[in-house]
């Protein structure tokens, strides 16, 4: 079947292995990478893809609702996948009505164009999806009531790797109440609650997810796994927030675009699916193993850098833990994390030092050059 799909944020981290898959797994479909090309977004992400016949790239800011209507007209667009955002909850503390422009303005926009175009077709909703990338920030935070680990009630392929413990007995499941606590994750929560409102109201075929925390290829370097990797590398120091105690759920991104795809099909309309990698850590047990693998993978004595370890003042309103129960997606679509964690870091660890290229790119601001190089005439 032929469709066209609007991926929002496609040249941001997770957008781009999103549109990575859809390009290469269903050459029968044309997929518009919409993005506004903000500091987070980089088109290199996506030089495998750029020249495929079933890609288009469109620069647009998701708030601009006359651009985004016409795109969603012209095109005949009958599904989108919404990524695009302002993701780093220290931004969000600094700036928070940026969060609020594009993540709450900006995914309003995109729900009225499709909402606007979709209605005036004389099959109206038949056929037509409006997924929403929502994050588990949106529940707040847990507890650790189990500082030393506990075994968890699931377990997958990729869970039962050596580490794999629970920090406390309760997860985020889909039916907890909002409680974001970030103006990223506020942000976030509204946009979510919009999403919904335009199902509930005027029937349109919406489908949220809430995700853990991604790392693999291409995670701009704010992020704690790209920053500390390059750090260690140039033997910086790794600025560890509080004690370093705080756990994260961390999901290989490929294993997120996996399911962002699953769902996309077969997804069930007004549904919301949770999704984590059944793979809790603490930061700073996360931290060491970073510390070991770059060591390793440079030939230093292992460990040799655990000394650039420097606590620094915790980010305010610092969330605890995070702890996904995505047994929903399991169940009712037998998805499930493929990577162990342990296999997903090293990967990742060895992606980063051999494209120091792209890292050098970034991180000396080179890269927001790339659309002008590539695609000014085009
Ligand atoms: P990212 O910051 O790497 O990329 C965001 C992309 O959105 C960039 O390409 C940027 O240019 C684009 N963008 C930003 N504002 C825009 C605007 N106004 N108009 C058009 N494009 C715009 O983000 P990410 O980490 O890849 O996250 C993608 C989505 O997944 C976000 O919605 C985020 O909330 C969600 N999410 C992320 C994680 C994670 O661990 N990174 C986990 C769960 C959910
Ligand atoms: O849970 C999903 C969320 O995961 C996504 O919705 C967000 O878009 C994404 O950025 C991520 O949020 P976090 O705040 O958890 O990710 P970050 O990489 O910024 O931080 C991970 C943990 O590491 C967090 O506890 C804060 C800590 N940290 C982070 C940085 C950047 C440090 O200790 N030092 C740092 O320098």
């Amino acid at each position: 079947m032929k469709r066209t799909i609007i991926i929002t944020g496609g040249a941001g981290f997770i957008g781009s292995h999103v549109v990575r898959l859809f390009v290469n797994k269903y050459p029968e479909y044309k997929i518009i990478n919409l993005d506004k090309l903000t500091y987070a977004g980089n088109l290199a992400n996506l030089k495998d893809v750029e020249d495929k016949p079933n890609y288009k790239f469109v620069k647009a800011d998701i708030c601009d609702f006359d651009t985004v209507y016409k795109l969603v007209c012209d095109e005949h667009v009958d599904g989108i996948i919404h990524l695009a955002a302002e993701s780093h909850v220290d931004r969000s503390i600094k700036d928070p009505f940026t969060f609020a422009k594009t993540n709450v303005m900006g995914t309003l926009s995109l729900l009225q164009a499709a909402k606007l175009y979709w209605e005036s077709l004389p099959e109206k909703w038949e056929g037509k999806r409006f997924y929403h990338i929502s994050t588990d920030e949106v529940y707040g935070a847990l507890e650790i009531t189990h500082p030393e680990g506990i075994k968890p009630p699931f377990s997958t392929k990729a869970s039962s790797g050596e580490h794999h413990l629970a920090y406390g007995e309760n997860f985020f499941t889909e039916d907890l109440k909002y409680q974001p606590h970030s103006p990223y994750s506020a942000a976030k929560a509204s946009s979510d609650h919009f999403v919904r409102s335009f199902h509930d109201t005027y029937g349109m075929p919406t489908i949220v997810t809430n995700c853990s925390n991604n790392y693999g290829p291409y995670q701009f370097p704010e992020k704690l796994i790209p920053l500390f990797i390059n750090n260690i590398r140039h033997r910086k120091p790794l600025p560890v927030y509080g004690k370093g105690e705080n756990v994260r759920d961390w999901l290989y991104v490929e294993d997120h675009a996996r399911a962002i795809d699953l769902i996309f099909h077969e997804g069930k309309v007004a549904e919301t699916y949770n999704i984590g990698g059944f793979n809790e850590w603490k930061n700073i047990d996360l931290i060491k193993v970073l510390i070991n693998t770059v060591d390793r993978l440079l030939s230093r004595e292992e460990g040799a850098d655990m000394d650039l370890i420097t606590y620094v003042t915790d980010r305010a309103g610092h969330d605890l833990r995070y702890a996904i129960d995505s047994s929903k997606l399991q169940k009712e679509l037998g998805w499930e994390p493929s990577l162990q964690f342990e296999e997903g870091i090293e990967k990742t660890v060895r992606w980063y030092l051999e494209n120091q290229d792209w890292m050098d790119n970034v991180t000396s601001g080179d890269y927001q050059k790339y659309y002008e190089q590539m695609y000014k005439d085009r």
